[in-house]
């Protein structure tokens, strides 16, 4: 039987068979008035770090739209107490520390951090079947965070930064993995501010080094990943979540790996028949395509409006 809980997981071994699956990156977020109705009442550390919250927010974009994976709610800075950096959250995530400074590296790290992310998880999947997304930051993208000031750092301090922040990565998602996700994401989102050595060092090495550690299949996203989808495949991930730079069926001619994307966000705020017709027109390209998950090419934005999100999870579905 075809269920839902194999489609997501099914298309990331090339394996499609009918309608490709969707799911939205930020599907859990500001634009869902649920959400908004439940982040008047906590901080945003609250509703991150309090298991039954983050459960309950992980699944309202499964309950309204009925997608066909769901992704943990936290953050790419959520490993920053466990690190023994505080976290604050005011106009996007804040960390505390000096960073030219050694105490860097002696800051005292708590592990124990990580268990309400991990109770989260269980309460996630004894309450829903569909397949679970864990994700971290790859370490350039938590780094550009917590040390804002990164270009003007050491190289060498720098990397000791990037090699400490990945051994967090790695850390959280083996603990998520542990807890029960059944894929992973790692986020870099900031990789397109690097290019040429620098992109090869602090982005993809790293990217690689987290995905030989972990045993589930993961998915790599960045700003920038069409036009680098062939580097990136040479690292091996499962899928690449692609932004909306190049046309998919482009990408699709030099990369045979299974393929995330690669909608424009702000099609979101098109009418409706409208949405319908360039979905149609995008994904046309790519039928009976084995490794498609439709997706967008970055976050859904705060206030898309909901009846578009209908619209193209309805216009996916028909197309199967
Ligand atoms: O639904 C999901 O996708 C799961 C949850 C999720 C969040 N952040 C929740 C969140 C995921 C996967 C992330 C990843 C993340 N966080 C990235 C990588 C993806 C991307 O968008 O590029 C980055 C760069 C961050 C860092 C971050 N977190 C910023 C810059 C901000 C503030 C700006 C913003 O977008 O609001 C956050 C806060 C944050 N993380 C919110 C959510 C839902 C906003 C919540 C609120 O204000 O109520």
């Amino acid at each position: 039987m075809h269920s839902n809980f194999s489609k997501f997981l099914d298309a990331l071994q090339s394996r499609n068979r009918g309608s490709f699956p969707i799911w939205l990156m930020r599907q859990a977020g500001r634009y869902l008035p649920e959400y908004r109705a439940l982040r008047e009442k906590h901080s945003l550390r609250d509703l991150f770090f309090t298991p039954k919250l983050a459960a309950e927010i992980t699944l309202m974009p499964i309950e309204r739209f009925g997608l066909d994976a769901a992704i943990l709610f936290s953050d790419i800075t959520a490993i920053a107490p466990a690190m023994g950096f505080s976290l604050d959250f005011q106009e996007g995530p804040k960390v505390s520390l000096n960073p030219t400074s050694q105490k860097l590296y002696t800051v005292k790290e708590d592990l124990s951090q990580f268990e309400p992310i991990q109770e989260a998880i269980g309460y996630i999947k004894q309450k829903s079947r569909l397949p679970l997304i864990g994700f971290c930051g790859a370490p350039f993208t938590i780094a550009t965070y917590f040390m804002p000031n990164w270009k003007e750092v050491p190289q060498e301090i720098f990397i000791q930064f990037l090699d400490q922040i990945a051994h967090y990565c790695i850390f959280f998602l083996k603990k998520q993995i542990e807890a029960g996700v059944d894929a992973i994401q790692i986020f870099d989102s900031w990789a397109n501010l690097l290019e040429n050595r620098e992109f090869e060092i602090y982005s993809l090495q790293y990217i690689q080094k987290i995905i030989q550690s972990i045993d589930v299949p993961s998915i790599v996203f960045m700003r920038g990943s069409s036009k680098n989808a062939e580097k990136i495949a040479q690292l091996n991930p499962s899928a690449i979540s692609l932004d909306w730079e190049i046309p998919i069926h482009e990408v699709r001619k030099k990369v045979s790996l299974p393929l995330q994307g690669n909608l424009d966000p702000e099609l979101l705020f098109l009418r409706p028949c409208e949405i319908r017709k360039k979905v149609r027109f995008i994904f046309d390209e790519m039928k009976g395509d084995p490794g498609l998950i439709v997706n967008l090419g970055h976050g859904i934005l705060p206030n898309t409006p909901l009846e578009s999100v209908y619209t193209l999870i309805d216009e996916i579905r028909k197309m199967g």
